[in-house]
């Protein structure tokens, strides 16, 4: 299949939006097109055709038992969906829609099983990217969209991680540029009584809890590893986010992390002497930190600075996938505090590492 690239803005010119009523036209035909949301790139099908969301599962390589977000670009599209939201549901909505918020709620039986796989609840999300809403708005139904890569793989923010994993296996991929926020989105699952955060993102615990007071959290956001309990979202239970190299993470007071790090370096360059597979070396690291690494023989990668969080939520998942273009085989990471947005980065950045993290 060739897979054709339309290059759109979130200004929307005139232009742009000849170009995404062309998009439009794929997601009705029952094509697969890729495209940007405020959080990560997804890749959508039209969410009300069970035939065009088995291309998603086919494309991604994604288990059959992992359902689907569908995004809306309005709330009358809701109703169709999902049952009348709780009291939460309204709220959570009404204060973060459209944004990075994802709602799990009572289906309506118009939702394809494939899209809800199995489930009563659907997930819904309205984004706040132009180019997703003009799309969703221009195709006339739900966009079913997960993350557009390759299953296991970090997610895409940007089209060229889009197009090194699924080039060839879907229509088209519209190139908006780089995601603003980096993270998918915070899922809360409202089809309780008491709230349920699923998987943490850019908006926050705390952010969740001024809205609706307090809220439970799904044993699977903090999981060290996931061992007996099965996750609410079923995503959740995957290895995600993996980049080829062995990841670990140093987590701990900044001074006593660097030099865990110099040991594990030190200790790894040992081992390879007595290895025949060769051994390449990274340490990930931050703007503020970069410098102390300098004279170590390893190649460096910054995740931007550490004193602005959301800088190293949207350079997350670039560095991940640098660190396989650069063939490193063993890396190193500094970890962050797990509260506001670290707590979000600490959660993909562990599944990344496999849950491999040395506390000092
Ligand atoms: O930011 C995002 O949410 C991005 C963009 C494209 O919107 N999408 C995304 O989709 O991250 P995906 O498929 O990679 O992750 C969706 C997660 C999965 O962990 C899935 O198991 C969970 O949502 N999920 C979907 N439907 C669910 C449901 N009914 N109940 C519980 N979890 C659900
Ligand atoms: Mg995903």
């Amino acid at each position: 299949m060739n897979t054709s690239v339309i290059k759109v803005s979130e200004e929307l010119t005139p232009e742009d939006n000849s170009l995404l009523d062309h998009a439009a036209g794929v997601i009705r035909a029952g094509g697969l097109v890729a495209f940007p949301t405020e959080t990560v790139y997804g890749l959508g099908a039209n969410g009300m055709d069970p035939r065009a969301c088995a291309k998603i599962y086919e494309a991604k390589g994604r288990p059959s038992d992992n359902p689907l977000i569908l995004h809306i670009s309005d709330m009358s599209q809701l109703h169709d969906l999902a049952a009348e939201l709780n009291a939460h549901g309204k709220t959570l909505a009404a204060g973060f829609w459209p944004g990075p918020l994802t709602l799990v709620t009572g289906r309506t039986n118009r939702v394809p099983d494939i899209v809800s796989g199995g489930l009563d609840t659907v997930a819904v999300r309205m984004p706040s990217s132009s180019i997703a809403r003009a799309l969703i708005n221009k195709s006339g139904v739900p966009i079913a969209a997960p993350s557009a890569n390759v299953s296991g793989r970090p997610s895409s923010t940007r089209a060229e991680h889009v197009a090194a994993d699924l080039s060839g296996k879907i229509d088209m991929i519209v190139d908006g540029g780089s995601s603003v926020l980096g993270l998918e989105s915070t899922i809360v699952d409202v089809s309780g009584e008491v709230p349920c955060l699923l998987r943490p993102g850019t908006i926050t615990l705390d952010d969740i809890e001024s809205a609706v007071g307090r809220i439970e959290i799904d044993p699977a956001v903090n999981a060290e590893a996931l061992s007996g309990s099965r996750p609410k979202a079923p995503g959740m239970a995957y290895v995600h986010y993996a980049p080829q190299a062995e990841l670990v993470i140093v987590a701990g007071e900044l001074g006593r992390s660097r030099k865990q790090i110099f040991e594990l370096v030190r200790a790894r360059r040992e081992n390879a002497e007595f290895s025949s597979s060769p051994t390449n070396i990274a340490i990930v690291t931050t703007d503020e930190n970069i410098e102390y690494y300098q004279n170590m023989p390893v190649q460096l990668f910054s995740l931007g600075k550490r004193s602005h969080p959301a800088e190293i939520a949207a350079n997350l998942y670039d560095v991940l996938r640098a660190l396989d273009q650069a063939e490193i085989t063993h890396a190193f990471s500094e970890g962050f505090d797990e509260t506001g947005v670290g707590l979000s980065i600490m959660n993909r950045l562990k599944k990344a590492a496999g849950y491999r993290v040395v506390r000092v």
